[in-house]
């Protein structure tokens, strides 16, 4: 039998790691074959070899029987292959149809035909059901339909093969199964996919084969009818997994954060964030969930202090830190994972051991008046690359060397690391591998047990479920509800999140969406 895609014997080595260690991988043609394993395991680099990304140190690739030797992703694509990559490379300011179609314009008289540019874009998106606006700019967009537009950059240049790198890492639910819609569709008209995912449901539910890597290497291949995510995850960890966590009860102290009133506005100039009132105790954990784009980013924002409050007051043990700094809230104790962590999380050229002080550079003992202490600075890196099995070949690479759920634990390391009084936590195992999630989880239990007020946002219903001790609910700006941890079903909060709340009263207000503010913030 021939295979779509047959990698022989692939080797890749980077400085200190063999990401690829003779891994044979085949592919049926018309399968969605899932490819599995730990954050760092060599998924991604295996996908750029085969996308030709990178040249392979040993090995051979044969796409439909036929040896191929790849320079760059130009032959590749010639051979039918597409991909949709881990991290986003769209370009912010251009247009949907100017992504989708970037460098591959249609041209009249030497020129870029903007009308077929539009055209060409509005006919493969009604093709495959993926619905966007050309005109629209990519960075005005949430990131579930920038997926989509990724995706049909892609297909764009009318992929036989398409490799998707993560694709649900960003996304809701409801858009993953948008998603897997497409993908089965696409399937149907013959098109093979390779589909990276940490999520076990999701290499269940679509599926045909899953492949597992660790450590660089093949450890399995399966038909996914024959297998389940207990297998799965120990074939990915080589040991058992809990694939849920025990809590133990939390014992609150006093109150730290207080939020009052808050408003907050989003990029827009929009009411993101409307009314909102909540506190968290030294020693809880208080989830906040909610579809996304409720809000959720901009109250984190507001707290600490990348947007201003236009209105309301946010304490810290009673003292109004609304008119502060982010440095002076930082100094004041609080400390935060971000959602957005290639952006706002991470220095991407800056070396792990400086993405690790960013907070403490000022402080001894990293540094002593001006002067850096290189030593302690090392021993600290070393530190929370063992306590948060951070897997890197050195402190000393430069940040986005690592992988992406490595890069993650980077700063999960650096805030948890600094104690600090209200730790916030965004979207925390986003990207992360199974073994990865039980950890991170362990870990902000713990910051919860010495004494911290923890906010956790999420959009993993599961994971607030399982780690909150009380759970607000937004929606559009407004909490509708709080409920205690241990009490609240699915369904009932499923429900709230729709806005939809106990009195049967729907709390959509239109209006006020819709209210323009003028002034500058
Ligand atoms: N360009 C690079 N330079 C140096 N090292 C790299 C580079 N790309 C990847 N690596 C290393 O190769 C290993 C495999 O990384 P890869 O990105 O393939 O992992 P992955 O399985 O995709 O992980 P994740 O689930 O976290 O995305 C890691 O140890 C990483 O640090
Ligand atoms: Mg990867």
């Amino acid at each position: 039998m021939t295979y779509e895609i047959e990698m022989i014997g692939i080797r890749k080595e980077f400085p200190g790691v063999v990401a690829n260690d003779n891994i044979d991988f085949a592919v049926r043609k018309g399968e969605i074959h899932a490819l599995v394993g730990e954050n760092g395991a060599g998924k991604s680099t295996l996908m750029n070899v085969l996308f030709g990304l990178y040249q392979p140190d040993a090995g051979t690739i044969k796409i439909r029987g036929e040896e191929v030797k790849f320079n760059n992703n130009l032959d590749s694509i010639a051979k039918g292959i597409g991909m949709v990559h881990q991290s986003f490379k769209l370009v912010p300011s251009f247009t949907v149809a100017e992504n989708i179609t970037l460098g591959h314009e249609p041209s009249k008289l030497g020129f870029v035909d903007k009308d077929a540019v539009r055209e060409n874009v509005i006919k493969i998106s009604k093709r495959f059901g993926l619905k966007v606006d050309p005109d629209s700019r990519i960075r005005d967009m949430p990131v579930g339909i920038q997926q989509r537009v990724e995706i049909l950059k892609a297909l764009y240049l009318l992929s036989d093969i398409l490799i998707l790198d993560e694709p649900t890492g960003v996304l809701t639910p409801q858009e993953t199964d948008e998603l897997f819609e497409v993908v089965r569709s696409l399937v149907a008209t013959g098109i093979t996919v390779i589909f990276i995912t940490h999520k076990f449901r999701e290499v269940m539910a679509i599926s045909d084969r899953v492949t597992v890597l660790r450590d660089g290497k093949w450890i399995g291949t399966k038909d996914t009818k024959d297998t389940n995510p207990k297998e799965l995850a120990r074939m990915m960890v080589g040991r058992e997994v809990l694939l849920r966590i025990d809590k133990t009860e939390a014992n609150p102290k006093e109150q730290v954060l207080t939020v009052e009133n808050l408003k907050v506005l989003d990029n827009r100039l929009q009411e993101a964030v409307r009314d909102v009132s909540l506190s968290v105790k030294a020693g809880e954990i208080l989830g906040i969930a909610g579809v996304e784009g409720n809000g959720q980013r901009e109250l984190v924002e507001g707290i600490i202090g990348l947007r201003t409050a236009v209105a309301g007051d946010i304490r810290i043990n009673g003292k109004s830190i609304t008119k502060m700094s982010v440095r002076q809230r930082r100094d004041y104790g609080i400390s935060c994972v971000p959602e957005d962590r290639y952006v706002r999380g991470v220095a991407l050229r800056a070396s792990l051991e400086d993405n690790l002080i960013i907070e403490n550079y000022d402080k001894a003992p990293i540094s002593k008046g001006q002067v850096l202490n290189l030593k302690k600075i090392a021993q600290h890196a070393s530190r929370l690359i063992s306590e948060f099995d951070i897997r890197t070949p050195s402190s000393k690479v430069i940040a986005s060397t690592l992988s992406g759920g490595n890069l993650q634990k980077v700063v999960l390391a650096r805030e948890i690391d600094a104690r600090p009084k209200l730790l916030i936590v965004a979207q925390p195992t986003r990207g992360l591998d199974v073994g990865s999630i039980e950890f991170v989880h362990r870990r902000i239990l713990e910051a919860r047990d010495r004494g911290a007020a923890v906010l956790l946002v999420s959009a993993e219903l599961e994971e607030v479920m399982s780690l909150s001790d009380r759970i607000a609910v937004l929606y559009e700006g407004n909490i509708v509800g709080t409920v205690k941890g241990g009490e609240a079903t699915e369904e009932e909060l499923g429900l709230m999140m729709a806005g939809i709340t106990d009195e049967g009263e729907d709390q959509r207000d239109s209006h006020s969406v819709e209210q323009q503010v003028s002034q500058e913030v």
